[in-house]
């Protein structure tokens, strides 16, 4: 079966063809950064309207590289949430009509589904149960995942998300959007036992919350000693959220039983998140897994996946569309559990 992924639920145009026989066969990016640079952070209605101009062409580009034409494809999968509702919407229509017009079947998949499941496409994939590390630009999440759609919330950040804590620093220290590459980046030249930042909820069960530790990054911008040390201010930080991010899934880990820890979104990207975590996860004989980098920010390739995955389990969705800001995972079907009518 060969599915078409569409990802457009926030800054980028992801698309991609998924081979259940023969994996990836391509796939096409457009990233949308340029086009918010000036505003310092993404304005809803001019992703929405930038998707509705780069769909078309970036289908054709797909189809040419991939070396298939549209009547190959066997069924399409598109973001429905969360994410932004006018960008979803340009996606989930898209998708849906060309499912119609080729009188193939349609899904609209979850987006954290999408990023969760993705480092199944590695050379070396995990296999349920294990627990996922969620950690993108919305989202902070530890989950026990123990099969498709049978996913247990573990904890999730009160406030801020851990990309989203790295992009607002990042702008602190005028630091170009997205953060997170930028910050890892300027910390390889830095110190990361310089200034001593919080690790908040620490001890407190598998909750995270990275507003305190953002604000004291910005009362230790204000001090004069600060002065030209953006390098020592910028590992130190990133050592503060890894830390906390490492100490909850090892403490998820032993609570729940589970030697298996899946990184996915954004921030699972990040260099000293990986080495911090196999050098910790090793100790107690759990592996993590993660995707490879292109695969770890947002993708088509993720969405086409996951979309086959639910597909292979005989759902697919109806004519309407239905688009879902707000979505939370453990809402999600369990399509083992369906009843074939
Ligand atoms: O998963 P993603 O592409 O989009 C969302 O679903 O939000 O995640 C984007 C987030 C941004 O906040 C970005 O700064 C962060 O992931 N990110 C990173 C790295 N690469 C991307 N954070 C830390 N280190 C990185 N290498
Ligand atoms: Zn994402």
């Amino acid at each position: 079966m060969i599915v078409l992924g569409l990802e457009t639920s926030c800054d980028e145009t992801g698309l991609a063809l998924y081979d259940s026989e023969f994996g990836l066969r391509g796939q096409v990016l457009y990233s949308q950064i340029k086009l918010h640079a000036e505003y310092g952070g993404v304005v809803p209605e001019l992703a929405s309207r930038d998707h509705v101009r780069k769909m078309i062409p970036l289908l054709n580009e797909l189809l040419v590289q991939s070396n298939l034409k549209k009547s190959d494809i066997d069924a399409i999968a598109y973001t429905r949430g969360p994410g932004l509702m006018g960008a979803l919407m340009t996606g989930a229509l898209f998708g849906r009509s060309l499912a119609f017009a080729l009188n193939k079947p349609a899904i609209g998949v979850h987006h954290m589904e999408g990023h969760m499941l993705a480092p199944l496409l590695s050379e070396t994939p995990p296999s349920f149960p294990f627990v996922a590390l969620l950690v993108s630009g919305g989202h902070t999440q530890l989950m026990a995942a123990y099969g498709i759609g049978q996913y247990e919330m573990l904890g999730e950040s009160i406030d801020d998300a851990a990309g989203e804590a790295f992009d607002k620093v990042a702008k602190m220290i005028h630091l170009p959007y997205p953060g997170g590459p930028n910050i890892s980046k300027l910390a390889e030249q830095g110190d990361p036992t310089a200034f001593a930042f919080p690790r908040p909820m620490l001890h407190q069960g598998l909750d995270f919350s990275f507003s305190g530790l953002k604000t004291a990054v910005s009362v230790q911008l204000k001090k004069p000693e600060s002065e030209g040390r953006d390098a020592d201010i910028a590992a130190s930080f990133q050592e503060a959220l890894v830390d906390t991010l490492v100490k909850k899934s090892v403490k998820a880990l032993k609570q729940t039983g589970l030697k298996s820890l899946v990184i996915a979104g954004g921030v699972s990207a990040n260099s000293r998140l990986r080495e911090r975590l196999q050098a910790e996860l090793s100790k107690i004989r759990a592996a993590v897994y993660y995707a490879e980098p292109a695969l770890c920010t947002d993708n088509g390739a993720m969405i086409a996946f996951a979309g086959y995955q639910r597909l292979k389990a005989g759902e697919q969705d109806g004519l309407s569309v239905t688009t879902t800001p707000r979505w939370p995972m453990t809402e999600l079907s369990n399509p083992s559990l369906q009843v074939e009518s």
